[in-house]
């Protein structure tokens, strides 16, 4: 039982190739993953995705920080409806991103809020992405954040990590700890206990060693968590079992109310 928490299956990219995907994943013993949309069209293929695949599936979409400055109120209303529906199981990613362009901070800022706002009403935990723009991003968490949250693919430094432990968050790694010019990496992973790990792929993203340069997929995420048990001194099938536990939490309901 390998998860996946955090693949981009039914972005352009990917989509056309999804059966095949989804299959050599389930193959590899990666039978569980949450595929994250950015927009409507990725979300409306994911749901026919989840409708095939049940047992393997779970669904996330929120607005990209970088589409901060044409997103709507009508786009957010949009995703408020969803949230509501109950077809989703997460809201995200959402976040801060400063790595491209910091002409818009304010807007993001703004986006990212009201997102976390659509998400303590739905009561659905959050997916974040934070580069380059960790104060912003964890006061506004420490601020407005009233479900559980994952930090997907971490980066920050071993002192943001801590903060983002206080939340009560997961933290997701994903390829880049297994490179070996990462430092901070193996740091955070060694530091962060077992029941708060994740494992993803952010595929078509950042594919794992051996796999670096190529097309990242789901089921490479079973040697991002191969290096995360290495690290954690412990064999890869009790990781795995661990990391399906903490994943399953975010959705147990007693995880929202005492947040609440
Ligand atoms: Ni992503």
């Amino acid at each position: 039982m390998i998860t996946d928490t955090h693949c981009h299956l039914t972005c352009d990219e990917l989509y056309p190739k999804a059966d095949e995907l989804m299959q050599s994943a389930i193959d590899a013993g990666v039978d569980l993953m949450m595929v994250m949309c950015t927009n409507k069209e990725e979300y409306d293929r994911a749901l026919l995705l989840k409708e095939k695949y049940p047992d393997h599936v779970k669904l996330a979409w929120g607005w990209f920080p970088e589409d901060a400055k044409t997103i709507t109120q009508a786009d957010l209303d949009l995703l408020e409806e969803e949230a509501m529906s109950g077809r989703m199981d997460v809201l995200g990613e959402i976040g801060l991103d400063y790595y491209w362009d910091q002409s818009f901070k304010e807007e993001q800022k703004k986006l990212f809020i009201a997102q976390l706002e659509i998400a303590n009403r739905a009561g659905l935990p959050v997916s974040i992405h934070m580069r380059d723009a960790s104060r912003d991003t964890m006061d506004i968490l420490e601020a407005h954040a009233k479900t559980p949250i994952i930090f997907h693919c971490f980066s920050g430094s071993l002192p943001i990590m801590q903060e983002a432990l206080k939340l009560d968050s997961m933290i997701s790694f994903a390829g880049p700890i297994t490179y070996k010019n990462n430092k901070q990496g193996p740091v955070n992973v060694q530091n962060c206990p077992i029941d708060r790990i994740l494992s993803e792929t952010d595929s078509p993203y950042l594919a794992p060693v051996p796999y670096r340069g190529k097309r990242n997929q789901p089921a490479f995420v079973a040697a991002t968590a191969q290096k995360i048990a290495d690290f954690k001194e412990t064999d890869a099938d009790t990781l795995n079992a661990q990391i399906r536990a903490n994943f399953l939490s975010l959705f147990d309901p007693r995880s929202k109310s005492e947040k609440a």
